[in-house]
């Protein structure tokens, strides 16, 4: 009782910091209470919030010092509760709830939020002074090159656009990547951007003789290149693999870098995204690489929405807030490629999707993979799209196989009161909700989870080689759902 009314007396009179920090060695031993912003809160929001919430970062406001979060903290809280700061938009719910946890998951913990809370309760007290742990980089670190086209492209009109750029590592030798990361030049008309490699031989030769190195083109939503290294959209971290798990990329291949540009009536607006590239030096253990499951857009794959009326459609009806779409998506058989393990999921939508989760149906139980399990779910927010990594062992990684089903489900609210709704009408200039169904267009919506796979990497030889079998086996799973439209 002695210690709520510590609590009380600080609120109430709202006592300065310093005060409420000398009477808190009247509370109990090592309760949250005891908190002060040198020793318990700073490190937190350091460690969970500054990296964004700083002068020039990507959050309005800095949260850098402690006048800053003492004038913001009750919205803090507000924030961290509602589970909208730090954004981060996996969630663990009763109908689909993953067995590992996230790499790099920033929310806070129990502990955390409460040490927040009686921090704000007890008056903000300052504690020691102490120095700020710096907050978490965002950036790759250890990058090897940097790849930047030689020719922005200067999107027009309103219509969305795909250009490709081809790019060069100059491998001489074949090198495993451990991280890339894109850098939009012009962040307003970069929608996302897809990598792929290139590996030498007749396909290779006609791209670059016929498009260059580095130069726009445009090239639709087939990108040359089916082997997908990598996915970007905004808001994404930048990838990052221990050196036990690498995308390998061949002596002489190219990426291809594969950009969907939302002009928006932005006149003269060029752009020249750049790749950051970290290669590792250590043979790894398993090799990396992308596959998107979903998009479908007909039965057998497709099953009825929650509006369709007989046959099911990719169709988001206007003025709807709760609609639904399911695929259920069967792997094929996968020809020599086996022990394939996912490694990330990265769930993609359109502006107004609401949730997304993805689950799988396996054959049987195989090794600590049991029967049926949730693979990732979430909350959907087009501004906070990212790649969720699994904090697991990479033999203790869910497996896919041949016959295993990959059950996707998506929401939306196509109602007016979903802000994301209000922009898609302001983007596309319209006047109320409209219909909407499956596409590339900005006012099309998608449903779509972007797995990183991972198979074993063959044996390292004596001598590095220039070349090594790549797995296409799921690229071309990835691009058949997406034309078969
Ligand atoms: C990844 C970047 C990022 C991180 C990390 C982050 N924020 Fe934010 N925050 C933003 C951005 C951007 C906005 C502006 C609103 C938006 O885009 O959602 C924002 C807005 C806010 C707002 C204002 C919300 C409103 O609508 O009034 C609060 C409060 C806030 N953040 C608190 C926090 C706290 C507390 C943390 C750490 C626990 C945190 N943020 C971590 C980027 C971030």
């Amino acid at each position: 009782m002695r210690f709520t009314k510590i609590l009380l007396a600080c609120g109430l009179a709202g006592l300065g910091a310093a005060a409420c920090g000398n009477d808190s060695e009247l509370a109990p031993d090592g309760g949250a209470a005891r908190a002060t912003w040198y020793q318990d809160v700073a490190p937190i929001v350091a460690n969970h919030c500054m990296s964004c919430h700083q002068d020039g970062g990507i959050a309005p406001f800095p949260l850098t010092d402690y006048e800053a979060v003492v004038e913001n903290s009750t919205r803090m809280l507000h924030e961290i509760d509602r589970g909208a700061m730090p954004p981060f938009d996996a969630r663990e719910e009763p109908d689909c709830s993953p067995r590992f946890s996230w790499v790099d998951d920033p929310r806070l913990t129990i502990q955390d939020k409460n040490t927040l809370r009686a921090w704000i309760e007890a008056g903000h007290p300052l504690g020691t002074v102490a120095e700020i742990p710096a907050p978490p980089s965002t950036t790759l670190s250890g990058i090897t090159k940097t790849l930047v086209p030689s020719e922005p492209w200067v999107t027009s009109g309103d219509r969305d656009q795909f250009i490709c750029f081809v790019l060069d590592p100059g491998n001489t030798q074949l090198e495993w990547l451990t991280g890339l990361q894109v850098r939009p030049d012009n962040d307003l008309v970069v929608h996302h951007a897809v990598i792929t490699e290139v590996p030498p031989g007749a396909e290779h030769d006609a791209l670059v003789a016929q498009r260059g190195i580095g130069k726009p083109f445009e090239c639709g939503t087939a990108t040359p290149g089916n082997f997908v290294v990598n996915v970007w959209t905004p808001g994404n971290q930048p990838m990052q693999t221990s050196s036990d798990i690498a995308v390998p990329i061949l002596a002489g291949a190219k990426l291809v870098m594969q950009i969907h540009y939302h002009p928006a009536n932005l006149v003269n607006a060029p752009d020249a995204t750049a790749v950051d590239l970290r290669f590792s030096s250590v043979w790894p253990k398993r090799m990396y690489f992308v596959g998107a499951f979903g998009n479908a857009f007909q039965a057998p794959e497709l099953l009825p929405g929650t509006s369709d009326a007989g046959t099911p459609r990719f169709l988001i009806p206007a003025g709807v807030a709760d609609h639904r779409e399911r695929m259920r998506i069967t792997i094929p058989d996968l020809g020599a490629t086996t022990d394939v393990r996912l490694f990330s999921a990265n769930p993609h939508m359109h502006l107004i999707g609401t949730h997304i989760s993805a689950k799988i149906e396996r054959t049987a139980a195989r090794g600590t993979d049991p029967k049926d399990e949730c693979l990732a779910n979430g909350a959907w927010n087009f501004d906070w799209q990212r790649t969720y990594q699994y904090a697991a062992p990479l033999e203790q990684l869910p497996s896919i196989a041949a016959g295993d089903v990959i059950d996707i489900e998506c929401r939306w609210d196509n109602t007016i009161e979903n802000p994301f709704v209000q922009r898609m009408m302001h983007a596309a200039n319209l006047s109320a909700p409209i219909d909407v169904t499956l596409g590339e267009q900005t006012t099309n919506e998608m449903c779509l989870q972007i797995f990183g796979l991972s198979i074993p990497a063959p044996a390292e030889p004596a001598q590095r080689p220039a070349t090594i079998e790549l797995p296409t086996a799921f690229g071309e799973i990835t691009v058949a759902s997406l034309l078969r439209r």
